[in-house]
């Protein structure tokens, strides 16, 4: 029943994209309704899976900078309802990992599925001091945080500050103060890896759809639903980290130019060069150089 529900949802959604009815599904975003919708997507092994993924990604990162995790402290910012990629660095050796997450609560029962999973697959001795025999998470070692990340207080540091299609959701008015409240969780020489998603969320096929919109608009369409995202481009968040105190140690742009011929682009973004406006998403590590209070 589940997977036919999932198809018949799956096939509407492609039929309001293919009529381009953005703002019907800019409004049903607003509603009670697209809880429901969600929770249609995802089953325990779809939800392994893609944990995995994001693991993996986040690996190909770090070692890309022949980076370790091994007894470092982690904190993931915008987790969802689980800690995810933490489960699956524990057999790498992590010393601790923190999730922080605004809206969703945290899933006792998928979690501990996902970990039962993750255990299964990747055997280790590490699990010992992260779960009890009952799948219980030792709260010293992982956490998982339901706060908005700029009210997150802590004394604590991190090494690593990672996030999976998280920066782009997050409000523009806030968004510096987001990467200041990352620069002051991390030790200096830390590192902040972000895989942003550039992309309008009504149709990932036509990716830059959102151009057409002034902000003014945009703003009234989506804020405050899932479908919204700050639209700022690569080039904004890569001057928003070096401001910031930080330095970019590596980045892969992912650039589709073919995208955005002929679409309709709002004077909103005329200060992009067509090369900046064909960026989909990218991925980051940037190294904390200097503390946000040591900035001029
Ligand atoms: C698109 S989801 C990505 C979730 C997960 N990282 C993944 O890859 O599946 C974005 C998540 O970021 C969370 N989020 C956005 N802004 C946040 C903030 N200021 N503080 C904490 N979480 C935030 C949202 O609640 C949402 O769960």
């Amino acid at each position: 029943m589940v997977i036919q529900m999932n198809i018949i949802i799956k096939y509407f959604l492609k039929i309001i994209q293919k009529l381009n009815l953005d703002k019907v599904v800019y409004f049903v975003a607003r509603t009670r309704f697209s809880n429901f919708f969600l929770s249609y997507f995802w089953d325990a092994k779809q939800n392994f899976n893609y944990f995995e993924t994001i693991y993996n990604s986040y690996k190909k990162l770090i070692n890309k900078k022949k980076l370790s995790l091994k007894n470092k402290k982690v904190l993931e910012l915008g987790c969802g309802s689980s800690i995810g990629p933490g489960y699956f660095f524990i057999k790498d050796g992590i010393k601790n990992w923190v999730g922080i997450e605004k809206f969703n609560e945290f899933d006792k029962k998928f979690n501990i599925e996902l970990i039962k999973m993750v255990i299964k697959k990747y055997p280790s001795k590490n699990y010992s001091s992260f779960f009890d025999s009952n799948f219980k998470i030792n709260p010293k070692n992982m956490k998982f945080v339901q706060s908005d990340f700029i009210d997150f207080n802590t004394k604590e540091k991190f090494d690593c500050i990672f996030s999976n299609a998280v920066l782009e959701h997050v409000d523009k008015n806030v968004i510096e103060q987001t990467i200041q409240k990352i620069n002051s969780l991390l030790v200096t020489g830390g590192y902040a890896i972000h895989a942003i998603d550039l992309r309008d969320h009504f149709n990932f096929d036509n990716p830059f759809n959102f151009y057409k919109y002034p902000e003014k608009e945009w703003n009234k369409l989506t804020k405050g639903t899932i479908m919204y995202t700050n639209r700022l481009r690569a080039k904004d968040f890569i001057e928003l980290f070096k401001k910031n105190g930080f330095k970019l140690v590596y980045i892969k742009e992912n650039i589709q130019q073919d995208k955005i011929n002929n679409l309709k682009i709002s004077d909103f973004f005329s200060k992009y060069s067509q090369k900046e406006l064909s960026v989909e998403d990218i991925q980051v590590i940037y190294k904390k150089t200097r503390g946000f209070y040591e900035l001029a």
